[in-house]
């Protein structure tokens, strides 16, 4: 199933809730929380408890991606701050498998975000484990970015590593209704969109409108 996930980086921040609810009305599936610590990327954004209190005003998944260092440390706290999905990077920590084993652990979905510059085969011993893959098509670290285009092959080759297994591929970064198709066509079947949603006056209608694509 195809899934949009619209990251909320690029929400006007003082009406956070209301546009989140635009979203949700539209039909998106997934919320993208982007957590920067000024360290992993050299960025900040937000935290635990703009995580939790949203948790109280929204019934979306919350995605939530951490561009953290040694992100094993805060695992248990983003999980009880309401995170459905938990990606971390695999630069960010020297243990993948075993930080996928403790978002398990908190009854939660793993996810593992590769940069546009890691290779893939970092990713072949913890398949079997992971229930989604992350490839940033950006640098991380900034909304509004220009897609690289040399990770629609990567994609492609992600995709094909995933085979026949229950794993999510996500795409993450200058995504819009214009590239959509190229996304999906590489193999992509989670879509993280967040200047491309937010940054629209219409939040809900260009839900709809990238929903429809992606049907
Ligand atoms: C970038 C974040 C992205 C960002 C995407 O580091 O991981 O999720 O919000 O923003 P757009 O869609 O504007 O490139
Ligand atoms: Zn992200």
């Amino acid at each position: 199933m195809n899934i949009l996930s619209p990251s909320i980086l690029a929400c006007d921040f003082s009406s956070l809730v209301e546009q989140i609810a635009q979203a949700e009305q539209g039909g998106a599936q997934y919320l993208h929380l982007d957590v920067m610590d000024g360290h992993f990327v050299p960025n900040l954004s937000f935290g635990l408890p703009v995580i939790s209190d949203l948790r109280k005003k929204s019934g979306m998944i919350f995605d939530v991606h951490l561009m953290i260092s040694n992100p094993e440390q805060y695992i248990e706290q983003f999980a009880e701050a309401g995170a459905d999905v938990i990606t971390f990077h695999a630069e960010a920590t020297q243990h993948a498998h075993r930080v996928i084993q403790q978002i398990h652990e908190c009854g939660k979905k793993a996810g593992i975000a590769l940069n546009p510059a890691t290779h893939e085969s970092c990713l072949s011993y913890v398949l079997n484990d992971a229930d989604m893959v992350l490839l940033m098509s950006v640098n991380p670290g900034f909304g509004g970015q220009k897609y690289i285009s040399e990770v629609t092959d990567k994609i492609r080759r992600v995709k094909a590593m995933i085979g026949s297994r229950q794993v999510d591929l996500e795409v993450d970064g200058g995504v819009g209704l214009n590239n959509l198709q190229t996304v999906l066509d590489a193999g992509a079947n989670v879509i993280v969109a967040g200047s491309a949603v937010f940054g629209q006056t219409d939040i809900k209608g260009t839900v709809e409108k990238f929903l429809e694509k992606m049907a």
